[in-house]
């Protein structure tokens, strides 16, 4: 079987981060991935994850104190276009689009916000920083996310970023994809 899109994700940014490093969760959910970076960037690195729900948070939380790794992460109840006002470099960031697993389906990414945190997080992606993005369009809105994203992703200079799209071809029911974006230059 080949790795599925979540194990690629998480090798090329494995291949990419060293420890020490900032590195940004645009979506905690759960905090699969909040839990993946903090142990990758280990105590000397930081965390820096977002999320609109509370109990996203409570979640995450829970689990990084669990694992004893919440000391290195900065947990912020707030959309993921905060990302504007991040002041320092980053070695990864890591997007997973659509909704809180068992949660509330109705709150979920969209295009237009998704867009802006990207653009942001791409002008503090350090130069070898890498972003992936988990793109989930089996609804409505992740349809709509998912054309907007392909699209915006598509228009980024090749002299400054690789795009990388990852997906089964012959799935039913919209296989979801990965977009994996290098920030060109060392
Ligand atoms: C598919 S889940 C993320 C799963 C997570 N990465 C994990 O490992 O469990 C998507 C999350 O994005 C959150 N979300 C929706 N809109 C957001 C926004 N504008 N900014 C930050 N998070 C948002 C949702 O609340 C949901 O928890």
């Amino acid at each position: 079987m080949f790795p599925n899109v979540l194990e690629v994700a998480r090798k090329l940014i494995k291949e990419r981060v060293q420890v020490g490093e900032t590195v940004i969760d645009a979506t905690m959910g759960n905090g699969n991935d909040t839990l993946f970076l903090a142990q990758l960037v280990q105590e000397r690195g930081k965390v820096i994850a977002y999320d609109i729900q509370k109990l996203a948070m409570e979640k995450t939380r829970e689990r990084l104190e669990r694992e004893g790794v919440a000391g290195w992460v900065d947990m912020r109840l707030a959309s993921h276009e905060e990302i504007e006002a991040v002041d320092e470099p980053v070695g990864a960031i890591m997007f997973n689009l659509g909704y809180l697993p068992g949660g509330d389906k109705a709150i979920t990414t969209q295009a237009a916000s998704t867009i802006r945190a990207i653009e942001s997080g791409l002008r503090v992606l350090r130069p070898g920083g890498i972003m992936t993005v988990m793109i989930y369009w089996g609804h409505e809105a992740g349809r709509v996310e998912k054309d907007a994203v392909e699209s915006y992703c598509q228009t980024l200079s090749q002299m400054d970023y690789l795009v990388l799209k990852y997906q089964y071809i012959n799935q039913q029911n919209h296989a979801p994809f990965l977009l994996a974006i290098e920030r060109r230059g060392i």
